[in-house]
């Protein structure tokens, strides 16, 4: 095993918010072509009190190796609760440093989180036929 942070480690050996939503209001799914590592994100999009758009649930599955399990895990958590606009604001480095850093040859894995994500939040408002002005084209 690498040298993993004990919070990847938790997350990984524990992961958040495992499975799949049952009629998604969005879904990303997003691979690594230099691995073959597989992640699927979904969400459930609701309104908060100030009518916003905002992610009410939030699930993943991952084939992939344990920084790509432990990154999806991380965004899990990172994005609940948070408005589409704030969680498309979430980089991989974010993601990276919530969990105290990943060994620099493990930063790609960090990607397909946040990838994904992106994806499912386009899908969303892909299927609604709205583009808003935080996503670019
Ligand atoms: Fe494939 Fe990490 S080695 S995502």
């Amino acid at each position: 095993m690498q040298n993993y942070s004990k919070e990847v480690m938790d997350h990984f050996l524990n992961p958040r918010n495992i499975g799949k939503i049952d009629a998604p209001s969005g879904e990303g799914e997003v691979g690594n072509p230099v691995c073959g590592d597989i992640m699927t994100l979904y969400i459930k999009v609701e309104k908060n009190s100030k009518k916003e758009d905002c992610i009410s649930e939030i699930c993943f599955e991952t084939l992939g190796c344990g920084a790509a399990i432990a990154t999806s895990s991380m965004i899990t958590e990172m994005a609940k609760g948070k408005t589409l606009e704030e969680a498309w604001k979430i980089s991989n480095m974010d993601v990276a440093k919530s969990l105290g850093g990943l060994p620099e040859p493990k930063m790609h894995c960090s990607n397909l989180a946040a990838g994904a994500l992106k994806k499912a939040i386009r899908d969303y408002y892909k299927k609604k036929g709205e583009t808003p002005k935080f996503i670019d084209k």
